[in-house]
């Protein structure tokens, strides 16, 4: 049995929201070269591959099995992991066990959607069907709007304001400006948030993620080989995963996603605490998200994720640097690719690496990270920490 599994290599496409820039295999391809050249590992050093997508936003059924043609892959193992959101961290966690099972010494685990083909409503109309189909969905509740219903409890409770929401976009902004693969780029001010369309309201088009295409890649390798191949492997120190009722009526609170679980089990495996963490890319598909998660993660207490982004803690500088390369909120949200760009950049993060999304992006020193990874509205929760 293998004793540590490392990330020894990652790539990911620009995200964007441009119709048929490229096919999906096209997409994966170029993510999967990406990493294959991080890694200094031939193709044939590949012993499975790992697919991770949503269903019915693009024509291909079972679309692993044409990337893993395009990829030169067959005909090694190939998987399909479908997990909202949450599918590449998912992924992750699969390619983990199959390596520490024994079964497997390297896994490639690409992530992609490509969601341009729809409109933003079709899109909308297949992602609630991941809700409760009997009671719920038919009544049109969106994603936007129990994020909207989680923002209002939110407020209500603790006093969050709507300009705290809003500073969350700001900061993503000033960091995903600079990131040459966000789909959004533009630096905006808690002003311009405030005046954008209300969506569901307290949330505006810009407190909103955005469908986008996108793949991304991470090459997971047994210990011995990531020591080989990398100088600096990044080792998965604690992975943790939970779920959360279908319904949201059934759900005991609306000031959580859940991700707590999910955090308390990474935390114990990896032997560390929210003290610990240097840097973390969280869920920000709303803002409302990136202040639950702040909490749910431990690095403020229930109530003071508010305070904490108006404080300027999730700031490079910060207590706790979140999302600075632009996080969801810029960089756009190609569902099944987000959890593998996310754990991109805290690889290169911790690799002393993060000018390569920009120099202004880096923290410097940063020995430990954490990745947080929601499908649906907390249907699914991975979080992982990573380590030099
Ligand atoms: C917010 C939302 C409803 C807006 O959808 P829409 O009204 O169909 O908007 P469109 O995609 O047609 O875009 C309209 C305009 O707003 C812009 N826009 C959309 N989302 C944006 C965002 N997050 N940031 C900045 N601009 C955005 C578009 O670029 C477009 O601008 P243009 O007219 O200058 O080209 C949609 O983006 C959405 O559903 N987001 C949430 C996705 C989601 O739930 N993901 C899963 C979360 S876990």
């Amino acid at each position: 049995m293998s004793e540590r599994i490392g990330i020894i290599g990652v790539g990911q496409t620009s995200f964007h929201r441009i119709r048929l820039a490229k096919s999906l295999r096209e997409m994966c391809f170029d993510a999967y070269s990406e990493a294959l050249d991080d890694s200094n590992l031939a193709p044939e050093d590949i012993d499975g591959l790992i697919v991770c997508y949503t269903e019915e936003y693009d024509k291909q059924r079972g679309p692993w099995s044409p990337i893993a043609e395009y990829l030169g892959l067959t005909p090694k193992p190939v998987v399909g992991v479908s997990n909202y959101c949450a599918s590449s961290t998912m992924g992750v966690r699969v390619g983990w066990a199959m390596i520490k099972s024994g079964l497997h010494d390297v896994v490639a685990v690409i992530g992609y959607q490509k969601m341009t083909e729809l409109s933003g409503a079709e899109v909308q109309e297949k992602m609630i069907r991941g809700g409760d189909l009997m009671w719920e969905t038919p009544f049109g509740i969106g994603m936007p709007h129990v994020y909207a219903c989680f923002a209002n409890r939110h407020m209500h409770e603790f006093g969050t304001t709507e300009e705290q929401l809003a500073m969350v976009r700001v900061k993503n902004s000033e960091y995903g400006s600079l990131n040459e693969k966000a789909a959004f780029r533009e630096k905006v001010t808690v002003e311009k948030v405030m005046k954008s369309p209300v969506i569901a309201w307290p949330l505006k088009l810009l407190d909103c993620t955005a469908n986008a295409d996108g793949a991304s890649c991470v090459i997971l390798a047994k210990e011995e080989i990531a020591k080989k191949v990398s100088d600096t492997p990044i080792w998965i120190k604690g992975i943790g995963s939970s779920s959360e009722t279908n319904s949201m009526g059934a759900r005991e609170s609306f000031v959580t996603t859940g991700s707590w679980r999910a955090a308390e089990q990474a935390y114990k495996m990896a032997g560390v605490s929210p003290k610990d963490i240097d840097v973390a890319e969280v869920h920000d598909c709303f803002t409302i998200a990136e202040i639950m998660a702040y909490e749910d993660l431990g690095f403020c207490k229930k109530g003071e994720g508010g305070k904490f982004i108006e404080e300027g803690e999730s700031y490079i500088g910060g207590k706790i640097p979140v999302n600075v390369d632009g996080g969801l909120l810029c960089k756009g949200h190609p569902v099944g690719a987000t959890g593998g760009s996310q754990i991109r950049t805290i690889t290169l993060q911790l690799r002393g690496e993060g000018y390569k999304i920009h120099p202004k992006c880096e923290v410097e020193g940063a020995e430990i990270g954490l990745v947080h990874n929601v499908g649906g509205t907390g249907h699914v929760s991975n979080v992982i920490i990573l380590g030099r």
